[in-house]
């Protein structure tokens, strides 16, 4: 609908001058449309300018008048899913619409509510119209599961892919959503225990998946050897794919197979360090990590899960028993935090302890 507002009209030569000025302070209606004709430029005012910002616009645009003018409405550009839906779905529905997705590369990952199951394209076209650097949207399909952690999606809009690029900390992976795991959402993480290495260590990530700490600790180091397990063949073919993409060669030594035994087989007593990263299975790690370790013991940085029934303190009582059995003991608990929630009522955690 035209509306009718003050205006500033300037002559068409010194136009963009005067646009860029009243955009700069703050006197633009922006709800309206910019107008021109053959001789002047039609600026919508949402106030009359005060004398400095009159002296201010008289200085790039002369012969400057204020009046009125009618002028269309600016065309709005959704700059969110759910403002592109607004028209698209009933209120209710829009209600349920997902707010929070996760990113890997340049797909977008949603949980689709059942009410929405029948809207799920519309979903994810929403995502990648207001979303330019996206080229796929994928909907979980239930949950982590399996040895291999892994998930089953459903392409909903866009490219029909689940293989990306993600960066993260400068450094960047080859994914392969369907195949192996990877969340964003331990980027912090894989920051703050790789920052907690010293020079000269070795390290075994245990449960290395596509190597969001090994390569990170790889390369930001100059005097490191890693020691990267998976028993998930397609996660070592990927993570070896990352080594040379990230050149950490020579540093990250990926190795295929179970934790327990390539422990037993080839790396007792090597270690200064353990990463744990299995939640739902670190616990029947742990002789393993004691057995890695140096004789004069080291740091495990174990993951597990704490709920209202398990929380913080008994899952640390749980990993300090499970040490002991083991003829080592924890010297120190060195950070004891939850990492993210994983469901309801459930968080991950992280026990850093010192061990001897
Ligand atoms: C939660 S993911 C963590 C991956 C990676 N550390 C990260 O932060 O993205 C756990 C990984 O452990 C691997 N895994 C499961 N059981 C294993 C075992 N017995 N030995 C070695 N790796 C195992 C899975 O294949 C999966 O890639």
């Amino acid at each position: 609908m035209p509306k009718e507002a003050l205006c500033l009209k300037v002559p068409k030569i010194n136009g963009e001058k005067a646009v860029t000025t009243a955009h700069k302070l703050g006197l633009v209606n922006k709800e309206l449309e910019v107008q021109r004709d053959n001789n002047y430029v039609y600026i919508p005012l949402a106030k009359s300018p005060l004398q400095n910002e009159a002296h201010a616009l008289q200085k790039q645009a002369i012969k400057l008048e204020i009046t009125t003018y009618t002028f269309p409405e600016r065309k709005k550009h959704p700059k969110t899913p759910i403002e592109w839906l607004e028209n698209k779905l009933p209120p209710s529905l829009l209600a349920c619409v997902p707010r929070a997705m996760d990113i890997v590369g340049d797909i977008a990952i949603i949980e689709v509510p059942p009410e929405l199951e029948a809207h799920k394209t519309e979903i994810g076209n929403a995502i990648l119209q207001t979303h330019k650097n996206l080229r796929t949207v994928l909907a979980k399909v239930g949950a982590i599961k399996g040895e291999y952690r892994t998930r089953q999606y459903t392409i909903i809009a866009g490219v029909p892919k689940t293989e990306t690029i993600h960066k993260e900390h400068g450094c960047q992976y080859y994914i392969d959503l369907a195949k192996v795991y990877f969340s964003p959402r331990l980027s912090h993480e894989h920051k703050r225990v790789a920052s907690m290495i010293k020079e000269g260590e070795t390290v075994i990530d245990m449960f290395a998946g596509v190597g969001p700490f090994s390569i990170l600790i790889a390369q930001t180091h100059k005097r490191v050897k890693v020691y990267a397990i998976d028993v998930n063949p397609e996660a070592i073919i990927l993570l070896q794919k990352n080594v040379r993409l990230n050149r950490v060669e020579g540093k990250v030594h990926p190795i295929q197979g179970d934790a327990k035994q390539i422990v037993k087989q080839k790396l007792r007593g090597v270690a200064d360090r353990v990463i744990m990263n299995l939640p739902e299975k670190s616990i029947e790690f742990v002789g393993a990590a004691c057995e890695v370790l140096k004789l004069e013991g080291g740091i495990i940085h174990f993951y597990g899960f704490t709920t209202v029934e398990e929380p913080l303190k008994k899952l640390e009582q749980r990993f300090r028993r499970e040490v002991e059995k083991f003829d080592r003991s924890v010297t120190k608990i060195l950070f004891l935090k939850t990492v993210r929630e994983t469901a309801p009522y459930e968080w991950q955690a992280v026990i850093d302890a010192e061990i001897r």
